[in-house]
């Protein structure tokens, strides 16, 4: 095949929800909060909660499975694991390799991305490269986050917006006019302390006063990260939309990252995009760290959303900072 004229195609999607479900007024009972503040701040009703017995390799090779069952490709095809999570198993090695063992992808090289909420981004543009270049003919990418385990539940600014689950997409080499056509990627290293985990890691490693002091646990400045949220969305669509040549209104549907429907709203309004072009699903899951766009994009061709030959546009934004964004065609 003439590599010019390679693309990368979304030849299966698959996603998965732990079963638990945590409502608002679960943690009406928890914290001092209320499920009015919650909707109307973040627009999250429910979200859910990893099971204690399992953790983010479960949820990844459950949604894996169904993406390669959906595309009809056998484990022993898959070439390349890419993993966005920032929730692996282990600090090290890659939780892909373990979804790797778990799944018998016994001929697949595999390795972690940890973008946070733009991983998903970052992994099927990575995985999009190997494809177009010629390098892997079957690429499993998967977003999968247990970010409760990171969340304080005593720290009411975060505990409610984050949720579980995960989402795998198989990418596949397609020369029609399908796949993906352009991706973009950006970063700010400046925004680091907006959100991030500050023990765990070889700055501060574990220690009695790291756990303590609850460092272990994500610390965010929600007002910063909101501000910046909007603004890097919009951009990220803007380019990767310039990139593929595309205008705002070639878009049939838009997938963000589901972190605040209040993020998600400014996004479209500065776009020009109406809500009813967007798909929104953070009411009952809560912004699933790398799954979320996975995810929402899932439940949109299951329930119709996507038509083959539609454009859409996939946005992320997320610590580091981060943001990013893809414009596909839909079907193989
Ligand atoms: N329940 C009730 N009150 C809460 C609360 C909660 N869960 N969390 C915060 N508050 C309070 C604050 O303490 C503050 O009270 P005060 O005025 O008495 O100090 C008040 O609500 C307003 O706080 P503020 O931080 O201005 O609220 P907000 O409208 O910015 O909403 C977030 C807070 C976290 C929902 C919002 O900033 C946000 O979503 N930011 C982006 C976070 C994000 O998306 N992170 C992931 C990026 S990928």
């Amino acid at each position: 095949m003439n590599n010019a004229t390679r693309r990368a195609v979304i030849a299966g999607i698959g996603s998965y929800v732990p079963e638990k479900v945590l409502t608002n007024q679960d943690l009406e009972r928890m914290i001092d909060t209320s499920d009015e503040w919650i909707v109307s701040r973040t627009g999250i009703r429910e979200r859910h909660i990893l099971e204690d017995n399992l953790t983010t390799s479960d949820m990844a090779v459950e949604a894996a499975t169904r993406a390669l069952r959906h595309a009809g490709c056998p484990a022993s095809k898959v070439d390349l694991v890419l993993l966005a999570t920032v929730t692996g198993d282990y600090v090290f090695p890659s939780t892909a390799c373990i979804v790797q063992e778990k799944m018998g992808l016994t001929n697949a090289g595999a390795f972690d991305i940890g973008s946070s909420c733009s991983g998903f981004i970052a992994a099927l543009s990575t995985g999009a490269a190997f494809v177009q270049s010629g390098n892997f003919q079957n690429v499993l990418v998967i977003g999968a986050d247990a970010i409760s385990r990171m969340v304080d539940c005593k720290d009411r600014n975060v505990c409610v917006i984050f949720g579980d689950g995960a989402a795998a997409v198989l990418l596949q080499a397609g020369h029609s006019d399908r796949g993906i056509l352009s991706t973009y990627i950006k970063s700010d290293g400046a925004g680091c302390r907006h959100l991030y985990q500050p023990a765990g890691g070889a700055k501060l490693p574990p220690s009695l006063d790291t756990i303590t002091n609850r460092l272990h646990y994500i610390k965010m400045d929600g007002r910063e990260t909101f501000k910046q949220a909007a603004r890097a969305m919009t951009s990220a669509a803007f380019e990767a939309l310039k990139s593929a040549g595309l205008e705002v209104s070639d878009v049939d549907l838009m997938v963000p990252h589901q972190a605040n429907i209040r993020i998600i709203q400014a996004a479209v309004q500065r776009m020009g995009l109406s809500m009813d072009q967007v798909a929104v699903n953070i009411d009952r899951y809560g912004n699933t760290v790398a799954a979320s766009i996975g995810l929402a994009l899932d439940e949109s061709q299951q329930n119709g959303r996507i038509e083959a030959g539609d454009h859409v546009l996939l946005v992320g934004f997320g610590a580091g900072l981060t943001w990013g964004g893809i414009v596909l065609r839909w079907g193989v």
